[in-house]
């Protein structure tokens, strides 16, 4: 596995990122600098930009190119490294105060005596997404006395995290996620001067001793440490001073015990991810009462058990993200409380597999906003009501309702109504009938494991982007339509074994 695929993040906000890049490039050339920059600074930065070599394999992100290359090595009077790529200056002064050089495709060594620590009026520094080659993080960042950003992320830096990085007492965003070697012990901050809003570990190997270093930090607004290789153990923490906590993500650590009695506390939370734990018990009451909450993820590994009146969300009015999949919970969805359509919040993303349901909730006749839908796995049995089909017409992407016993459609149009729909998956059902077909949006669809029976309608010759189908385990028979030797866009295609 090559490096760059750790880094996925920048794949795929590449899209946002062309976007992003066009406007900083109108930005700056609009810009002009009446301070011109100081020498040794410039020498700094030509130094900085020499100790590199350009490898198109030090940065996953799609969007990147080498952002010094620009930078121009015969310097005279006129040229001005405040205007060259991700340099920033202080208007009045001159001197450097920013460095972005994220996804610049650097490689090599960064020693503790390189040139860029004469930089030392830095406020902002972003090396994210590079190759420093299994370097350390220097203990020469002590020089950048008025840093407040730093991004070290996505950049090869393994060992211990030095102490230095502790005292930038200015500092209020750190992010040094996906450096899985980066190890030992994180260095404390003092909790009551350090500004510290920020905190992104995620995918690193620290141990994490944090109970001391994050338990009183008043600043905290975002902590993220998910995939930190923390061996099945209960949480070593409580965050229940974090008054100012808004994000906080758990996920992929293999914590055990209850969900944490803590987050009662923390009623400033928007993002709560809980994911690939394993944590057991049931949903406490008062995650409902966390009003602020627009994302709530309780999916997968955990253990979680007992009822679930899904009434407990109401109150949480802008959660529009919420997983509570594959645990061992029964969801009640038939509170009468549920029948106002007003009392529940606009869900976009809304998955409930393998939650013991037995009937489509009849909640969701009033969600007009659904992106993504898995019901998957319940005990939903005989027909899809009529009503299901009104349900987020315009912006259903996503629907999964496979692994149930459902035996048909109430109403069965030719066409499924959700004009947007990308991907479906109706397998592992009991259904008689190849019909509705899916919106010629289709990409993906999967209706295997059922009872089909007869031909395959011509229908299926407008699903025109369609990647991958899976027909396979029914009883499909006849002449398939001319056009399945026609799939362009097909990377996967499962007809069963009748059909070969
Ligand atoms: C480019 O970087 C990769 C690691 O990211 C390394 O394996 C490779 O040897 C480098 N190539 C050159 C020419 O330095
Ligand atoms: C200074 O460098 C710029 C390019 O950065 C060049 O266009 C200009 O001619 C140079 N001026 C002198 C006086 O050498
Ligand atoms: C750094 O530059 C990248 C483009 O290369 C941009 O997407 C990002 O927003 C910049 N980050 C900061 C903190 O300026
Ligand atoms: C990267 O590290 C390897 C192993 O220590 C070394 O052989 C190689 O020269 C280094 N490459 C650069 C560009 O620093
Ligand atoms: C910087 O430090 C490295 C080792 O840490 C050393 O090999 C190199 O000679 C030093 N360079 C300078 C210019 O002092
Ligand atoms: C650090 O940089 C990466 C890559 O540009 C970006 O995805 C991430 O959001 C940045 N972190 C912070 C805290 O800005
Ligand atoms: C932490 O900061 C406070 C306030 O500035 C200061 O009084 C205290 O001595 C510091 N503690 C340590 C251990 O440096
Ligand atoms: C919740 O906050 C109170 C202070 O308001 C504190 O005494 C209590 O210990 C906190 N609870 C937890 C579980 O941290
Ligand atoms: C939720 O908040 C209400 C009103 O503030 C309070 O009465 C109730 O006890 C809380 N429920 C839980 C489970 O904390
Ligand atoms: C929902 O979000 C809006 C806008 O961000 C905010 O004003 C409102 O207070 C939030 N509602 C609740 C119930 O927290
Ligand atoms: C529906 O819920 C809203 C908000 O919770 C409430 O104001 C309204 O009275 C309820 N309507 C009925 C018929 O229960
Ligand atoms: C399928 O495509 C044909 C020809 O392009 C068109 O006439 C027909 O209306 C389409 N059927 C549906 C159900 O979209």
């Amino acid at each position: 596995m090559g490096f760059s695929s750790l880094c996925l993040t920048f794949v795929s906000m590449y899209i946002l990122s062309i976007f992003v890049l066009f406007h900083l490039v109108v930005a700056n050339s609009l810009q002009s600098y009446t301070t011109a920059c100081h020498d040794d600074e410039i020498s700094a930065l030509l130094q900085f930009k020499q100790s590199f070599v350009i490898n198109t394999s030090a940065s996953g992100y799609k969007g990147a190119y080498p952002k010094t290359a620009s930078w121009n090595s015969a310097w005279n009077q006129t040229s001005n490294c405040c205007s060259w790529d991700g340099v920033e200056c202080d208007e009045n002064t001159g001197h450097v105060i920013g460095l972005n050089l994220s996804s610049s495709y650097l490689y090599g060594f960064i020693n503790p005596n390189n040139s860029l620590f004469r930089l030392v009026h830095l406020q902002s520094l972003n090396l994210a997404d590079n190759d420093f080659n299994y370097s350390q993080v220097p203990t020469s960042i002590r020089n950048f006395p008025k840093l407040r950003y730093l991004n070290l992320s996505c950049s090869v830096f393994s060992g211990v995290v030095p102490f230095e990085i502790s005292q930038l007492s200015e500092l209020s965003s750190l992010d040094l996620s996906e450096n899985p070697d980066l190890t030992g012990y994180f260095p404390k901050f003092n909790a009551s001067s350090s500004p510290l809003m920020s905190l992104k570990l995620s995918f690193t190997s620290f141990l994490i001793n944090l109970s001391s270093l994050i338990e009183d930090f008043d600043s905290l607004k975002e902590l993220h440490v998910s995939e930190c290789n923390i061996s099945e153990s209960p949480l070593p923490f409580s965050l229940g001073n974090l008054r100012h906590l808004t994000y906080l993500d758990l996920s992929s650590n293999n914590f055990n015990g209850q969900i944490p009695s803590f987050l009662k506390n923390l009623t400033q939370l928007t993002y709560l991810s809980l994911f690939g734990n394993n944590f057991h018990g049931s949903i406490p009451s008062y995650l409902g009462n966390l009003t602020q909450l627009t994302y709530l993820d309780l999916y997968d590994d955990n253990n979680l058990s007992g009822t679930v009146e899904f009434h407990m969300f109401h109150k949480l009015q802008n959660l529009t993200y919420l997983d509570l999949s594959e645990n061992k919970l029964e969801v009640l969805t038939k509170s009468r409380f549920l029948n106002n359509a007003t009392a529940l919040p606009k869900f976009e993303y809304l998955r409930l597999g393998w939650c013991d349901i037995r009937e489509f909730p009849n909640f969701l006749r009033s969600q007009q906003t659904l992106q993504t839908l898995d019901l998957s796995g319940n005990k939903l049995q005989g027909i899809v009501p009529k009503w299901m089909l009104n349900t987020s017409t315009q912006t259903l992407t996503k629907l999964n309702i496979s692994h149930n016993s459902l035996s048909g459609f109430e109403q069965s149009p030719a066409v499924v109504p959700w004009v947007n729909l990308r991907w479906l998956d109706l397998s592992f059902n009991m259904l008689r009938e190849l019909s509705p077909s899916p919106s010629t949006s289709i990409l993906y669809y999967a209706i295997s494991n059922n009872k089909l029976t007869g031909q395959v309608s011509s229908l299926i010759c407008n699903l025109t982007y369609l990647a991958y189908l899976d027909l396979s385990n029914n009883k499909l028979s006849g002449i398939l339509p001319q056009c399945f030797g026609n799939f362009s866009t097909m990377k996967y295609l499962n007809l069963g074994k009748k059909f070969i």
